[in-house]
């Protein structure tokens, strides 16, 4: 966002159609299919909207080999002990969370799911619950275990294993003996996913099990059978959990029939808990295949990781070797889905994707959803350039304010955008931020600080920290990451100005970019364990000419593929703003037009539907609704949403004076 001494020159900013011709750069299609393959087991499974998993020990996240494959390859999470009654409540009433809060937090700071496993289970119980010997404690003990659980993670939880392997082995499709069925009787289920509905109402709840596969089971018809009489009374459940661990024969011939027959009950089913003894390619193609060929099947979990992390380490039964090397499996696994493994590699480190996001965009906008709240001190004209995160349930936006005295920062938050308009304006110049122009704000969680990021501009790149992102007094006073303008900045800038600096980081390294108004984008680098400290080697990371790359510009990891995302804003030749987009597989790598020009824009008014009224013309400053919230900056490979500023089309005056109000564009073209 260009800053308050440009009052007036922007009014300029409607070019004549001949100098623009000369300015656009036409777009080169990047060649990417519309119909996206993607090289990684999360990427591929999002693009029939379904979610790759895996079962995930928080005593290995300390190991890189580990976390990159699961950051790499997985969308989806379930902690494969931490969260079992004998982990969270080994004392009566003594709740510990540590090791369940580690993989919850970095799962969710990168946009990856969650699965709970598991609330009532007669196996990894601790001995205080099964020596119960009364029925009205062991209920009041069951129901508070359930809900101090499931209120710990309420709302970051996609799916909660309500009750585990209840029905016994054998023929007679009756519940097993444990110290729930023996005290409570057949009821105890029911009890279980009454609690879990009022303890975390928006979480799927299941019934998880295994042999449950086979559809000629009597294990699998009395599970059935229990679904089915839930359903009738209404008891609430949505899911049935099939563990999966198969033998070396892979999936009964059934599986599918068995997959169908439950979603006919009105449930979703999941494949939760996959392994299958030696892994071999044939038996992981068809259990994938009979979970894509019913629409009620939403994903897919494998019990670990590398073999070497498998609870049946000594059959081998996973998709990775013990030296993180994908396996046969992997690739048929992978193919069977539609998507396209690419060559092993040696090293652990990611190889490059097939394009994950389309080569064109069409965008459906809301109408206007967040305007200025002006108040006594506050004679607010524009909000602007919002960035956001959503978080802990709620979306979190701060944006620029315009007014004749300059700019500062606005925080607000909502659940959901229908109450985006009633949302309380705090002003951020009431916390040590302070008065004075700040502008431009770009919003993350710093993971390995565990600390909030407000990135602005003032003149330099500054930043105030937080450790608590909806307190909107705990920001900490501008801090500068640069002592001065970078040498090459002050070279090119020319008379542009220095504007939205924005941060995302990979495993190692931080980099902050920012433009100039001048054509250029330029990257400035340092390392994770440095930042916010170190920014160096600030180079121009894109050129072309000024109205063509001209700010506001984002960066992100597309989720589950080798692939980041750049957008810059641009000046069309109609005079409106616009966005443009490059790919590239690194950070510090070149950047390849995707969608990128004014015939086939990123976003554009050409390619933006407005059902309710077409209140702009202008598709500026914004960002992305990323699926996390930390500094990875990861967005979602499809049905991507966009906040950003618009305006009354018959607008004008003082730039710095003009109505910016915030909208919100929804993509329209995904293939998923
Ligand atoms: C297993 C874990 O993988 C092991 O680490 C642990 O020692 C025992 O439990 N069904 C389930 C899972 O629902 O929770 C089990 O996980 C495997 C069988």
């Amino acid at each position: 966002m260009n800053p308050l001494k440009r009052i007036g020159r922007r009014r300029a900013s409607v070019l004549g159609l001949a100098a623009l011709v000369a300015l656009v750069t036409p777009g080169t299609a990047s060649g990417a299919p519309d119909a996206v393959k993607a090289s990684t087991l999360g990427a591929q499974a999002a693009q029939s909207g379904r979610y790759f998993g895996a079962a995930v020990a928080a005593g290995r996240l300390g190991d890189g080999t580990y976390t990159g494959i699961l950051d790499r390859e997985f969308n989806s999470v379930t902690p494969e002990n931490e969260m079992k009654w004998d982990a969270t409540e080994r004392s009566r009433g003594q709740f510990t969370f540590g090791p369940a809060d580690q993989i919850v937090n970095r799962a969710a700071a990168r946009g990856q799911r969650l699965r709970g496993h598991t609330l009532v289970w007669h196996s990894q119980l601790p001995n205080w619950v099964s020596s119960i010997t009364d029925a009205n404690t062991l209920r009041s003990v069951m129901n508070h275990h359930i809900t101090t659980v499931m209120n710990r993670y309420k709302g970051r939880i996609h799916s909660w294993d309500v009750v585990n392997e209840a029905f016994a082995d054998g023929g007679s499709g009756q519940h097993r003996p444990s110290v729930f069925q023996n005290l409570l009787g057949n009821g105890f289920i029911e009890q279980a996913f009454r609690t879990a509905r009022t303890a975390d109402p928006a979480a799927k709840l299941c019934y998880n099990d295994y042999n449950i596969e086979d559809w000629n089971a009597a294990k699998t018809q009395g599970v059935y059978r229990m679904v089915r009489d839930f359903k009738a009374r209404g008891v609430p459940i949505d899911c049935v959990g099939l563990q999966a661990h198969f033998g070396a024969g892979g999936p009964p011939a059934s599986f599918r029939t068995t997959l169908s027959s439950f979603a006919a009950l009105g449930v979703d089913v999941q494949i939760t808990e996959l392994d299958i003894a030696q892994a071999p390619t044939t038996a992981y193609a068809n259990t994938v295949r009979a979970c894509l060929n019913v629409a009620r099947c939403t994903g897919i979990t494998v019990w670990g990781i590398r073999d070497s992390d498998s609870w049946r380490a000594g059959e081998n039964p996973l998709l990775f070797d013990r030296n993180g090397n994908k396996k046969p499996a992997y690739g048929s696994t992978l193919t069977a889905m539609g998507g396209t493994p690419t060559t092993q590699r040696a090293d652990t480190s990611s190889p490059r994707s097939a394009a994950a996001l389309p080569s064109r965009f069409s965008w459906s906008s809301s109408g206007t959803l967040i305007s200025p709240k002006p108040d006594a001190t506050h004679n607010i004209a524009g909000i602007k350039d919002p960035t956001v995160v959503r978080y802990n349930g709620k979306y979190h936006v701060f944006a620029s304010v315009a007014s004749s005295s300059g700019y500062n920062l606005v925080y607000l938050n909502f659940s959901d955008w229908s109450q985006a308009g009633s949302a309380t304006h705090h002003y951020l110049d009431r916390s040590a931020i302070g008065a004075g122009y700040r502008a431009a704000p770009q919003v993350f969680y710093y993971a390995p600080q565990r600390l909030w990021y407000l990135v602005y501009q003032t003149g330099n790149a500054s930043y105030s920290t937080n450790p608590d992102i909806s307190n909107p007094n705990g920001w900490s006073a501008p801090r500068h990451f640069y002592s001065s303008m970078p040498d090459i900045i002050r070279q090119n800038i020319g008379n542009g100005y220095w504007v939205d600096m924005w941060v995302i980081c990979d495993s190692a390294n931080c980099y902050l970019f920012s433009s100039d108004d001048n054509g250029h984008l330029y990257r400035s680098r340092t390392s994770v364990g440095q930042f916010p400290n170190g920014f160096t080697d600030t180079v121009i990371a894109a050129r072309d000419s000024k109205y063509a790359l001209f700010e506001a510009s984002n960066v992100y990891k597309v989720q589950g593929a080798d692939q980041y995302l750049l957008l810059v804003e641009a000046i069309g030749s109609d005079g409106r703003r616009y966005f443009r987009s490059w790919t590239s597989s690194s950070l510090a790598g070149s950047w390849t037009q995707l969608a990128a020009s004014e015939s086939n824009p990123f976003a554009r008014a050409n390619n933006v539907s407005f059902p309710s009224g077409a209140w702009t013309r202008d598709v500026s400053h914004g960002e992305m609704i990323r699926s996390g919230y930390d500094q990875t900056l990861t967005i979602p490979a499809c049905r991507l949403q966009y906040l950003y500023q618009g305006m009354n089309p018959g607008a004008s005056g003082d730039y710095n004076l003009l109505p910016w109000r915030l909208g919100l564009l929804t993509q329209t073209n995904s293939t998923c």
